[in-house]
């Protein structure tokens, strides 16, 4: 089943990079990533890069993404961006990453019709769910992650749903170099491929689910060999070219 699904790396830029500094770092991927093959690659840079590094990746096959997005299409909603101004440019949008929800107030429920807003423009959306290091520890992480999982979904019909990406992202192993071990990445995307049966029949299949969480050169073949990680959702080592291009390496099947 993993065989019919490719792996798929994503770089999480954060609120780093000014746009010229974009624009240089994509020209480096571009260049170390030129004909690879059989790994879907995407960059997620902040808003006011976006529009720089579209015309940097012409000729490429890296994809354009974006970090956050307002469900609403347009209105009174001052510092927020929409769908419509994002189409321009994205294909991709991360969507309930942790920092949202821990410093930006994003619930399931926003989280949810976000998810729904993105798909319903045909864009495609990488969910962020995991559990903290407290939920971790009190032996919850299953049952937050099947609270994530299916309040994320609610609505989002089956002849959708391959569309979506989840990345699988504790929220103990984001930049603390302390990445979970391949075995339990692959017990609880395993978990999360689960939950997606029980709603979806065997199109949970077709859905990607990437791990995340201080991944590095060091560690994304083995998390990536697993058979239920599709790839990997990455932060801090997304930001250097060497970095990043051997991550993507690593995902080749
Ligand atoms: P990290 O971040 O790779 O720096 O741990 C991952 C993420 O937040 O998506």
């Amino acid at each position: 089943m993993k065989q019919t699904r490719i792996p798929f790396i994503a770089g999480n830029w954060k609120m780093n990079k000014t746009a010229a500094e974009a624009i240089t770092l994509v020209y480096e991927l571009k260049a170390a990533l030129a004909g690879m093959e059989g790994v879907e690659v995407a960059v997620c840079p902040p808003f006011t890069a976006l529009a720089a590094v579209k015309p940097a990746l012409a000729g490429s096959s890296i994809k354009l993404g974006a970090q956050n997005v307002h469900a609403e299409p347009k209105g009174a909603y001052t510092g927020e961006v929409s769908i419509p101004m994002l189409k321009d440019f994205v294909d991709i949008i991360i969507i309930g990453h942790s920092e949202r929800r821990q410093y930006f107030g994003e619930t399931d429920q926003s989280v949810n019709k976000k998810v729904l807003a993105v798909l319903a423009a045909g864009l495609e959306p990488i969910l962020c769910i995991g559990e903290t290091l407290q939920q971790n520890e009190a032996g919850e992480t299953k049952n937050v992650l099947a609270r994530q999982v299916s309040a994320a979904l609610s609505d989002v019909p089956a002849a959708e749903i391959s569309r979506v990406t989840i990345a699988y992202e504790p929220i103990w192993a984001i930049g603390t170099g302390r990445a979970a071990t391949a075995d339990d990445a692959q017990d609880r995307c395993a978990y999360i491929r689960g939950q997606l049966r029980s709603k979806y029949g065997d199109l949970a299949d077709q859905v990607r689910i990437q791990y995340g969480g201080s991944v590095t050169p060091a560690n994304a073949g083995e998390l990536i060999a697993k058979p239920d990680i599709d790839g990997a959702l990455v932060g801090g080592a997304s930001l250097k070219s060497a970095d990043f291009t051997a991550i993507a390496k690593a995902a080749k099947p």
